[in-house]
């Protein structure tokens, strides 16, 4: 398989974009993919989560301003099979610094050139801030697709034509003429409530199939990995948590391989 990069983006905040990008790529890993984090949020919030301390000078800043290589920038995280680039607060100045530059939508798809070329990872991940802004762009631009969380919640669908209308323009202006809505997952489902079960049946009737079958629930546990540096497979193997991004995991798989049959 030659490697998917996906971005996972939604700039609407705190709908488990974060969550997702952690402990997806934590059981992609355990399921024996090879996985690359690219974390672009100046919150780092996928870097503290997989372990990893803020750190200057060890972002995609100054790649993305091209003062340096992305060589070198790669860490190994807690998770076995999963490698990260990290962020920290610096990165929040690429929004300006980046945006005065020549193509400056293309430069992390510049960037991840001879990773992605190399092939050596199944999977990347990019952790996007919650925003449409320059950082979000440069990841949209670099993706293959979109994976898109939606928190089952009352306003869950509001906004969304905003950022599929930005994924039609990237592919149709063919500043990224390949990507497409890869996939969406709803978050903090709650079976309970009758809000969680009509949102969730509503994303359904919207995105048809583009929706996994997975639905990540409300979990405290998600939300306690985070603090200990790990993420939830680490902490608590067997919550509702852990089956639930185990699951979405092979859905993942299943749905970015090459059909049976086709040549390598
Ligand atoms: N399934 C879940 N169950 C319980 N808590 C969750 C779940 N998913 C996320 N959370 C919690 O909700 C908050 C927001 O989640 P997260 O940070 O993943 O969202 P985000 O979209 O990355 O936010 P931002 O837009 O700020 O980057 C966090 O405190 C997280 O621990
Ligand atoms: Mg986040």
């Amino acid at each position: 398989m030659s490697t998917r990069v996906l971005a996972i983006a939604n700039q609407k905040g705190g709908v488990g974009k974060t969550t997702t990008v952690i402990n997806l790529a934590a059981c992609l890993g355990a399921a024996g993919q090879s996985v690359l984090v690219i974390d672009i949020d100046p919150q780092a919030n996928a870097t503290s989560g997989l372990g990893l301390p803020r750190q200057q000078g060890t972002s995609l800043y100054q790649v993305l301003l091209r003062e340096r290589s992305i060589q070198g920038l790669v860490q190994e995280t807690v998770a076995p099979g999963v490698q990260i680039i990290p962020s920290e607060l610096d990165l929040a100045g690429a929004e300006i610094d980046v945006a005065r530059m020549d193509g400056y939508l293309q430069g992390l798809s510049m960037a991840m050139l001879p990773i992605v070329r190399n092939g050596g990872y199944d999977f990347i991940l990019i952790d996007c801030p919650p925003s449409l802004g320059v950082l979000t762009m440069n990841a949209l631009t670099a993706a293959h697709g979109l994976l898109l969380p939606i928190q089952c919640e009352y306003y869950a669908l509001e906004g969304l034509s905003v950022i599929t209308h930005v994924v039609e323009q990237l592919r149709t202006t063919r500043a990224n003429p390949e990507i497409e809505i890869q996939g969406i997952v709803m978050t903090m489902f709650d079976a309970r409530t009758r809000l969680s079960q009509d949102v969730a049946s509503e994303v359904r009737s919207h995105f048809g199939d583009r929706v996994y079958q997975t639905m990540i629930p409300r979990n405290v546990r998600l939300s306690e990995a985070p603090s200990f540096g790990k993420p939830v497979i680490m902490y608590d193997p067997y919550c509702t948590g852990s089956e639930a991004y185990r699951q979405l995991a092979k859905e993942v798989i299943a749905r970015n391989r090459r059909p049976l049959g086709d040549a390598q």
